[in-house]
């Protein structure tokens, strides 16, 4: 039986592409976003991927309020299975300089971006350990490393997936369960689009490859993470940014 993998923020730009590596690589892909979503987005990103033969359920939740994840995982486990892969890709923007940041701005961020992490992870950890199996994924971003002007809310959450990650990763080493993250650069989503024209273009310079990344170049990093075999590989960050970055 397919192992069942949980894409949080899956119908966006880089989760249908991690949902479609995971169903390559043989898994049930399942993708959880927002409750906020019209059904209409719902319906035509279900179709779009009918289309193209794919079939995903969708389940809607909020990732920032524990009891809605609680109740989208102990669903989504009655309906479809077991849980022994999530990725906890979730994530918004809501940049601005620091001087001109506003609390709300600032704790949305925190709350979509961070707090999910917990909240999901923490529907799912324990069962993995039980089992003796499991992947988990946590998405950071390029500038969770290097920092970025008008980003302070946006990299502090994404600089703590590496501690969040390494740490559990200690605690389950032993188990079965590897817990790592990918830090996707510019990658040519909805997210990065909504970057004004002109910044946009400045930072496109920045990229050594010259272009902005495909999802897909995210999808195939969860894949190599999530393997059958990927079981020595824990507490590790893959950083897929067209050389804007080196470590
Ligand atoms: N470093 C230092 N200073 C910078 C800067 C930078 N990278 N970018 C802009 N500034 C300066 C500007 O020169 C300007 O200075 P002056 O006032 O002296 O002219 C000042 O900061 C204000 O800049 P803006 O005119 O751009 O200010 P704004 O309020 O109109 O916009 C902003 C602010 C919304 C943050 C805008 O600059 C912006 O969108 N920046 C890009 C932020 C970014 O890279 N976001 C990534 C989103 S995608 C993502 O997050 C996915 C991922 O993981 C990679």
């Amino acid at each position: 039986m397919s192992r069942v993998a949980v894409v949080t923020g899956g119908i966006g730009g880089l989760g249908t592409a991690m949902c479609k590596a995971l169903i390559e690589q043989g898994r049930r892909a399942v993708a959880v976003d927002y409750n906020g979503l019209s059904q209409e987005a719902v319906d035509k990103w279900k179709a779009d991927r009918k289309a193209e033969g794919l079939d995903i359920p969708v389940y809607l939740a909020d990732v920032t309020d524990f009891d809605s994840c609680a109740e989208t995982c102990k669903k989504i486990e009655a309906e479809v299975g077991p849980i022994e892969i999530l990725v906890n890709n979730a994530g918004i923007t809501r940049d601005a300089m620091f001087h001109k940041m506003t609390p709300e701005q600032w704790i949305a961020v925190i709350n979509t971006n961070l707090n999910s992490m917990f909240n999901m992870t923490k529907q799912v950890y324990g069962k993995m350990v039980e089992r003796g199996w499991g992947r988990i994924v946590n998405i950071s971003s390029v500038n969770g490393i290097k920092g970025q002007a008008g980003q302070t809310n946006y990299s502090a959450t994404k600089a703590a997936v590496y501690g969040f990650t390494k740490s559990l990763a200690q605690e389950c080493a032993k188990k079965g369960v590897t817990v790592n993250s990918i830090s996707p650069g510019y990658i040519g989503t909805e997210m990065v689009r909504a970057i004004r024209e002109d910044v946009l273009a400045s930072i496109v310079k920045t990229i050594p490859v010259g272009r902005l990344g495909e999802p897909s170049e995210i999808g195939r990093t969860v894949a190599f993470m999530t393997a059958e075999d990927g079981g020595f590989l824990t507490g590790e960050d893959v950083t897929v940014n067209g050389g804007l970055y080196f470590r």
